[in-house]
């Protein structure tokens, strides 16, 4: 007999459906947080069994989320983690919050969601919902998880309930957070559509329905891809500003004045984050199949992937002005994770800068308060380097200081002060100052070499 929504509806509606979410990270943790504060039974699956201990504890390790949510769960017995797929017998919904990277061939990786869809599968029951939250091509819901879970003799639609919904978590966002994002859901049949939104109604503010899972998964693709193409087209009018003697920072903030028709977008090293430099090519692969050029995502994809080698020749050009070549000069990084005020550093474009100059001779250290270490197979360096600290009285000792993350800790009068290059890639330092040579502005150079000649 097929399952009631109208059973698994009361049981959202009282509460007494037990939530699962898959993949305890930066988009799982943050969900099971807000199920849990929502009155829900939150039970997160993770094959870490570090980030598993962790919350059984009562410790957060994700930034955004407050060890005291953590605790305030736990102590009311609303948050539990397992490193174990059977308590899936007992859960109503679930969450697959697993990651989605590409492989060196630049092809979808599915097997994060292969595994998980294999570990629910094992127990999958009558009445359950589903949703799949992962970043990943259209037709993934119905073309990968669809079958998997029907393998096991169940009905998508008619035994259990199907959906999914994209995350679109802005980590270290102090504004927008899981509870007040809205949230796209794309059901597999109007019935999967309208259980997975009262499930996310439930914690979070405003829902936007969409009539199928494929539109669902195509807007995530479309908001990130729309990033990356600005960003890409930002970078190239840098590269340009470069040649011109224009200062592109100057001409964004100008441009942004006006008040309809545009968004500013900046530029910077290059792409980071498991999100903007990963996820155009999971549409760009699908469109392929179908025979379909995508030449937008190709382009800004090479030019944002140029990005450091340009890095790198602004590092050059202004250790050029001391009369001083990369190789054997003392490079220092500040910040290595891909974005400003957080501890992520998938993708990093500091990652490429710092192997690059590496390759030329520099010697290459770094300062991020938020990354303590960076691990061997992390850059093609391949060993491990620990963060130095970048303060006052040991700036001095490095030929250039290169700003890659525009870390609000990083105390920038010291380093205008003490530093004798700094090659700033994310207009962190404002104004104009002879030791200062900005990615996609005039060139200090100029000044620097007359300073040495004079
Ligand atoms: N981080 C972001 O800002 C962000 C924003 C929007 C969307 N997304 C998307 O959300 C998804 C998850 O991203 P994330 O940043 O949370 O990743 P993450 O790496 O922080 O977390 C993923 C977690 O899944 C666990 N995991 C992997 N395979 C598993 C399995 N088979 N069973 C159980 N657990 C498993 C990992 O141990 C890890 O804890 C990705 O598709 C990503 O593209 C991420």
């Amino acid at each position: 007999m097929a399952a009631s929504s109208d059973t698994l509806r009361d049981k959202i509606r009282s509460r007494k459906a037990r939530t699962g979410i898959v993949g305890l990270g930066y988009v799982g943790l943050p969900l099971a947080i807000e199920l849990g504060k929502a009155g829900f039974h939150a039970t997160g699956i993770d094959l870490d069994p570090r980030k598993v201990q962790l919350i059984n504890d009562g410790r957060s390790y994700i930034p955004d989320v407050p060890t005291a949510d953590v605790q305030a769960l736990r102590s009311k017995t609303l948050l539990e983690a397992t490193t174990d797929f059977a308590v899936v017998r007992d859960l109503d919904t679930i969450n697959i919050c697993v990651p989605t990277p590409l492989r060196k061939t630049k092809d979808p990786d599915m097997s994060y969601i292969v595994s998980a869809v294999e570990g629910i599968a094992k127990h999958l029951h009558p009445g359950m919902l589903i949703i799949l939250e992962s970043t990943t091509y259209p037709g993934t819901t119905e073309e990968v998880v669809k079958p998997m879970l029907e393998a096991t003799g169940l009905k998508a639609g008619v035994d259990f309930f199907l959906a999914f919904s994209p995350e679109r978590v802005d980590p270290g966002n102090p504004t927008f957070q899981t509870h007040n994002v809205p949230k796209v859901v794309g059901g597999h049949t109007p019935a999967c559509s309208s259980l997975a939104a009262e499930l996310y109604g439930a914690a979070i503010e405003t829902i936007v329905p969409v009539s199928s899972t494929r539109v669902a998964e195509m807007v995530k693709l479309l908001e990130n891809t729309f990033r990356a193409v600005n960003i890409g087209l930002v970078n190239e009018l840098a590269l340009m500003c470069d040649r011109m003697n224009i200062d592109v920072w100057e001409v964004v903030e100008a441009a942004r004045t006006k008040p309809f028709g545009f968004m500013a977008f900046y530029p910077g090293p290059g792409l980071g984050g498991h999100c903007i430099p990963i996820d155009p090519y999971y549409l760009s692969w699908k469109a392929k199949q179908t025979g379909f050029d995508p030449r937008f995502i190709e382009l800004a994809g090479h030019i944002n992937a140029g990005m450091p080698h340009y890095v790198v020749e602004k590092v050059s050009d202004a250790l050029n002005t001391r009369r001083k070549p990369i190789n054997g000069s003392s490079i220092l990084i500040a910040g290595v994770a891909y974005k400003r005020d957080i501890d992520d550093m998938r993708e990093s474009p500091a990652l490429d800068v710092m192997g690059l100059l590496l390759a030329r001779g520099a010697r290459v250290s770094y300062a991020d308060p938020y990354v303590p270490v960076v691990h061997g197979r992390e850059w093609s360096g391949g060993f491990d380097i620990t963060a130095v600290d970048m303060t006052r009285g040991n700036i001095a000792q490095h030929d250039a200081v290169v700003i890659i993350t525009d870390h609000k800790a990083f105390d920038y009068a010291a380093l205008i002060d003490e530093a004798d290059v700094i090659v700033d890639t994310r207009n962190a330092i404002k104004g104009s100052h002879p030791n200062v040579f900005k990615l996609g502005a005039p060139r200090g150079a100029v000044e620097g070499q007359k300073a040495v000649i004079a």
